[in-house]
């Protein structure tokens, strides 16, 4: 018997060898080039980086246009706040995948979208950030990723020490690499030594708020296998593509085997703060193994997601009526306040693809490039998206955020936090026939307005 406190031998690893991957991580190492020890820092990742001097901006009592960090402020539904009150007794740790409960209803949810899954095929962290984190850390390889994407994959990549590669976006698409490019950035890696064994794919997009067409997807899903790739389908703002007929293609619909999806309740819901997140691994053998990798992972950094968060997401991903028809609302408001901030950049001259899912408006300001250089001495994207937040206080993210070269010109409008600084601003933005004539959101669109004839004049 051994004393109390007597440490046991650790037992033999759990997971069996994974199939076409090794199985060691790799360490975490400082990015290449970083000194050894000094006063610098991991940065703050932008968008949180963003909104932190927009809120020092409103403190200040200084106005502010916010457009820069990727929440949707809307109020939490009654039904889910009810379901969360109900849980707060649950205060164990629970399984380190999720609760039987909540596993079970987001396999419910990806049914509904023609995704067969099992509840055991789904992981649940807190937030589907730290589960793309910790899908990255298993497959310990670079990855290639769409220019532009997401802050965080490539971000990601740089804190496991391993390379992002990115591939440019489809043209006029968002969200997915070229096919043609992916099999030509790889093959070129490659060839330089470097191992790439994965691909992220964002659908619909931030920052573009475009949704890649089906046959893209397709041709993507092709190149991908062929260069035995592990897709990782990010699809968080799955449920926010505006018009509801767009056809939306899984690349799991189409690689079942290669294909990761990842989703969560913080865009659909607006919960970003109630860190809840989940995935969905393939069947099979590459499926299992990395499902155990990212369960042992899981094990040793959030152990599992908070208790009763899991039970109110459990009847989120059930999706009751009450609850759909909410996110139907959302949908509309999404794309009415995002369609008018579109069309004002283009009236101003800019060029803007249209946007098509969640909140998000990319405007390109290349139009501008001789003006911004002469009239405010800007040459990039970061200097633009300095000029309006110090000359005008509207927050935005310049491209190079996303992964674009410092020299475009492109900034990331988010529009999610248009719709009123009380809950009920935010509810009567939901139910408006028409948001726009909202005063508190024709104000801040009359600003943008303003603020793009100053610069352009
Ligand atoms: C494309 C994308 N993926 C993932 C996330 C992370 O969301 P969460 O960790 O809240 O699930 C975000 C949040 O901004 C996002 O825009």
């Amino acid at each position: 018997m051994p004393f109390a406190g007597t440490v046991t031998p650790a037992p033999p690893t759990r997971y069996s060898p994974p199939l076409p991957h090794p199985p060691a991580l790799r360490p975490c190492t400082a990015p290449p080039g970083a000194p050894p020890v000094s006063g610098e820092h991991m940065p703050v990742s932008a968008t949180l980086a963003a909104n932190e001097a927009l809120a020092a901006r409103r403190s200040r009592g200084e106005p502010v246009l916010p457009l820069a960090f990727g929440e949707a402020g809307l109020p939490v539904p009654a039904a889910l706040r009810d379901a969360l009150a109900a849980a707060t007794s649950s205060n164990s740790y629970g399984p380190v995948a999720g609760c039987a409960t909540l596993r079970s209803a987001a396999a419910g949810y990806w049914q509904r979208r023609g995704l067969p899954t099992s509840a055991g095929s789904v992981v649940c962290g807190p937030g589907s950030k730290p589960l793309l984190y910790g899908l990255l850390l298993a497959i310990g390889a670079d990855v290639a990723v769409p220019r532009p994407s997401w802050v965080s994959y490539a971000a990601q990549a740089g804190l496991i020490g391993v390379r992002p590669h990115f591939v440019p976006a489809a043209p006029g698409e968002g969200g997915i690499c070229d096919p043609a490019g992916l099999a030509a950035t790889v093959a070129e890696a490659r060839a330089a030594g470097r191992e790439i064994r994965s691909v992220v794919v964002t659908l619909p997009d931030n920052p573009t708020g475009r949704l890649s067409r089906p046959a893209t997807v397709r041709a993507f899903c092709e190149v991908a296998a062929e260069l035995g790739l592990i897709i990782i389908s990010d699809e968080i703002y799955r449920d926010l593509v505006h018009d509801p007929a767009t056809p939306v293609l899984s690349p799991a619909a189409v690689a079942p085997q290669r294909t990761v999806v990842t989703t969560a309740l913080s865009k659909n819901f607006a919960l970003g703060g109630w860190r809840i997140g989940v995935a969905r691994l393939p069947e099979g053998s590459l499926g299992s193994w990395l499902q155990g990798q990212l369960v042992g992972i899981g094990s040793e950094i959030w152990s599992a997601p908070a208790a009763p968060i899991q039970q109110a997401a459990a009847l989120a991903f059930r999706e009751p009526e009450e609850l759909s028809e909410r996110v139907a609302r959302s949908r509309s408001l999404h794309a009415a306040v995002c369609r008018a901030v579109a069309g004002i950049c283009r009236a101003a001259g800019l060029d803007v693809p249209a946007p098509q899912a969640a909140f998000y408006v990319y405007p390109d300001f290349e139009p501008w490039r001789g003006h911004l250089a002469r009239r405010h001495g800007v040459t990039t994207g970061a200097g633009l998206a300095g000029l309006l937040l110090d000359r005008y206080g509207a927050g935005t993210l310049p491209g190079s955020a996303f992964g674009e070269n410092a020299g475009a010109l492109r900034l990331r409008l988010a529009t999610g936090l248009l719709y009123g600084d009380t809950d009920e601003k935010q509810e009567a933005a939901l139910a408006a026939a028409d948001p726009l004539a909202l005063p508190w959101i024709a104000d801040q669109l009359t600003r943008l307005e303003e603020i793009l004839a100053d610069v352009a004049s």
